[in-house]
């Protein structure tokens, strides 16, 4: 599937939604399997990535009811077995490209009385599980993979709660711990290296685990079973912030983003976007299963270069491919710095990236942390390629409205592992933009 982008003539104009929330879809599933009871999910996210998930509960032996409201949206009935309630699998799990469910399912699953394996796509089998590995080693699992990566093979161990000093910032590792501290002996604690997204430590309050967070530091006693999930998940702030950018740079645009997720701990597209001088106004702020969630009014203005690095790098981090694009119309040199993950992503979203917008003509110079764009820069329509990242892919269409001459983005099928019907909710607001074989 390729995406077929035209000089956008006219202001993108409109009201819209955006599908729920990806990393609380994740979570939610999994929570809800091991959690006492019937859960109910509403907003449930249906995209390659949380599909994935869905079926791996299943294959687990939890029963869930679905009901599909819509292509972005399905509501979920999940009937939860307690914390040892979950069945040995047939084979081995398949994560196809979601990286969330390999390593927060890897926590669950270390604290089972079965062995179970972990695998996924090629893409996945490249990406880096030491991470995980180690400190639920340190917690007694019995975990074992090739070369630090998958397919991962998990023994039943007994678990120990520790104190673990994360050093690198992320959510997907500090929920692996916290999950099998569900199911260790005594105390987890741990100490973040910085301010990753925090779904997780919340859901489990709302399940009345036993844990408490507070100044980058969360504990959790394990043993506790939990309540079922009563949850609507917000729309998802990193799916948002493909039509924001768009709004953003196609003139005299002017757009309403109804009921995003704004959890403190992912604005950070939010405050880069401001320091450019973007206009971005939140209005409607309320509450919804303990996140918070708001409307975004976004009127298209004139950007400049900003520079970027330090905590706003972790509470933004799937977002720069699309700040990337923001940056190549803003005026001035704008810096990303203290952004290494990116490399580690569905696929190095430094070069990869990069070598993509050069073939339309952006000036784009790597740091081994980030990189430099220069701006504001005229691009030339291209034939660009996702690399089957789907934030890429998203990323090179939303471009493509501000080349001269058309965008063809090649392999964009896998738009749909994070954000069902884009170029249909892009159609909504005008955007000149339509999928072709
Ligand atoms: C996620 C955490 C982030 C993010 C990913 C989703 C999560 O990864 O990039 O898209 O749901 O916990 P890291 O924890 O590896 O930073």
């Amino acid at each position: 599937m390729k995406i077929l982008v035209r000089p956008q003539k006219t202001p993108l104009q409109g009201t819209i939604t955006v599908p729920g929330d990806k990393s609380i879809s994740h979570r939610a599933v999994m929570l809800a399997a091991i959690g006492n009871g019937r859960s109910t999910i509403r907003n449930w996210l249906p995209a390659g990535d949380t599909l994935a998930t869905l079926a791996g509960i299943q294959s687990l032996g939890i029963q869930v009811e679905i009901d599909k409201k819509s292509p972005q949206s399905w509501d979920l009935q999940i009937e939860g077995r307690g914390l040892h309630g979950l069945q040995a699998p047939t084979g081995a799990l398949d994560c196809r490209n979601a990286g969330t469910f390999m390593r927060l399912m890897a926590g669950i699953l270390a604290g089972q009385s079965f062995p179970s394996v972990l695998d996924g796509s090629a893409q996945l089998r490249k990406r880096p599980m030491r991470r995980i590995i180690e400190p639920l080693s340190r917690m007694g699992a019995d975990i074992s993979s090739p070369d630090g990566k998958a397919p991962l093979n998990i023994q039943p161990a007994l678990l120990q709660g520790f104190e673990y000093q994360m050093t690198i910032a992320s959510a997907q590792v500090k929920s692996a711990v916290l999950l099998a501290g569900l199911y260790a002996n005594g105390v987890t604690r741990i100490i973040e290296a910085g301010p990753s997204r925090d779904h997780t430590e919340r859901m489990l309050a709302a399940m009345n685990a036993d844990i408490a967070w507070r100044d980058g530091i969360v504990e959790l006693h394990g043993g506790r079973e939990l309540e079922p999930l009563n949850l609507i998940v917000p729309g998802d702030i990193s799916s948002a912030a493909f039509p924001l950018v768009a709004a953003t740079i196609v003139p005299h645009s002017h757009i309403t983003v109804q009921n995003v997720g704004l959890n403190e701990t992912r604005t950070g597209i939010l405050d880069m976007l401001h320091a450019m001088g973007a206009n971005v106004a939140i209005q409607n702020e309320r509450t919804t299963g303990g996140e918070p969630i708001a409307d975004l009014i976004v009127r298209f203005d004139e950007l400049h270069a900003a520079d970027i690095g330090g905590e706003v790098v972790v509470r933004g981090i799937d977002e720069f491919p699309i700040l990337t694009v923001a940056a190549t119309q803003a005026a001035g040199n704008t810096t990303v710095r203290d952004a290494a993950e990116l490399r580690v992503k569905e696929v190095d979203r430094i070069s990869v990236l990069a070598g993509e917008l050069r073939k339309t003509a952006v000036q784009i110079e790597e740091h081994p942390d980030g990189f430099t764009v220069t701006g504001p820069m005229r691009l030339y329509g291209a034939e660009v390629d996702s690399h089957d990242d789907h934030r890429l892919g998203m990323s090179l269409a939303v471009a493509g409205l501000v080349t001269h001459g058309e965008t063809l983005v090649h392999d964009a099928g896998c738009i749909a592992d994070s954000f069902p019907g884009f170029v249909e909710t892009m159609q909504a607001l005008g955007a000149r933009m339509a999928w072709v074989q």
